[in-house]
């Protein structure tokens, strides 16, 4: 913890004003590493107060409604600036309505420029769906183009990276939400479990937590230890259910990965079973 003269330092940098109350439901929740918010307390910032931040206008085919659209974004490095960080907060973790969720570290937002959908075709999250599309993605998009930046069409499971019904933004340390699969019997990984490890982190865990608190959305409601044991007694199983779950179980409702290949699927499976099952989500 740094002294309070230094966090009051920081302050002035940051321009978006955070709110005790929420006010409407196309508020932004905001959590995690803020200074002057005590730890697990939310604040909220208004689709106005955002509007109000730099902004730039896109023209993207096909990102919500067929055909051209002009989206109105704020990039991830502008809100990163304009948010009043702590120190040590170097990612940002999405989260939706939904319990999905999608991790954004710094050097990935620095990169891939990520952006904030505050607009499209000119309508704000008050006035979506816009007309041709059936879901409505309110209250918030997060999303990356390879428009913006061309290097984003190599990127594994990009779609991750596109959260839609974003409620929540925490600002987050990255060593300590992914703490449990840094350290113990992944301190010191095979590459192949290194490499699975960075699978799960953005893919897997948008769906799924790791073990020991280690951050991941709950749309799978599914425990670590489940996956864990999967993966150690039936690896040929696993890697079928990764690439298509519907053909093993017809009621799934796991997205398919049907890209990843085999070297993928068992560097997966070196990460997940890496820790006896009997050490999950205790320590
Ligand atoms: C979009 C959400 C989502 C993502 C992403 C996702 N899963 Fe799942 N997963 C689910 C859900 C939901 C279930 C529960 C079973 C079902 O309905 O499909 C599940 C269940 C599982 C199971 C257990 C199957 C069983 O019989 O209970 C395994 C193993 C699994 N997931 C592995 C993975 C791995 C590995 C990844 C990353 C490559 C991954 N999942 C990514 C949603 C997801």
């Amino acid at each position: 913890m740094l002294c309070g003269a230094l966090t009051v330092l920081i302050l002035p940098a940051a321009a978006l004003e955070l709110h005790r109350e929420r006010t409407s439901p196309n508020d932004l929740a905001l959590t995690g590493q803020l200074t002057g918010v005590p730890a697990g307390e939310v604040r909220y910032a208004t689709w106005k107060d955002l509007r109000a931040l730099p902004t730039t206008k896109l023209r993207l085919t096909g990102e919500f409604v067929p055909g051209e659209q002009e989206v109105t974004v704020v990039f991830l490095t502008e809100l990163w600036n304009q948010l009043p960080r702590a120190p040590g907060a170097d990612t940002l973790l999405a989260t939706c309505a939904d319990g999905y969720a999608s991790v954004f570290k710094h050097d990935f937002i620095a990169r891939y420029r990520p952006f904030l959908v505050l607009e499209i075709n000119g309508l704000g999250p008050d006035r979506w769906p816009p007309p041709g599309l059936k879901f409505n993605p309110a209250p918030y998009v997060i999303s990356v183009s390879a428009n913006v930046e061309p290097a984003v069409a190599g990127v594994l499971d990009v779609e991750h990276k596109k959260p839609w019904g974003v409620t929540t933004l925490e600002i987050a340390n990255f060593s300590d939400r992914f703490r449990g699969i840094f350290s113990g019997l992944w301190a010191a990984p095979t590459p192949a479990s290194a490499a699975g490890r960075e699978t799960w982190i953005n893919s897997c865990a948008c769906c799924h937590a790791g073990p020991a608190q280690t951050f991941g959305g709950t749309k799978s409601a599914q425990p670590f230890a489940v996956v864990q044991a999967i993966a150690g007694w039936n690896p040929g199983f696993f890697k079928k259910y990764v690439r298509d779950p519907e053909a093993l179980i017809p009621t799934a409702t796991m997205e398919p990965h049907p890209h990843y290949t085999d070297a993928q699927l068992s560097a997966l499976i070196a990460f997940v079973t890496a820790a006896p099952a009997t050490s999950t989500g205790t320590n």
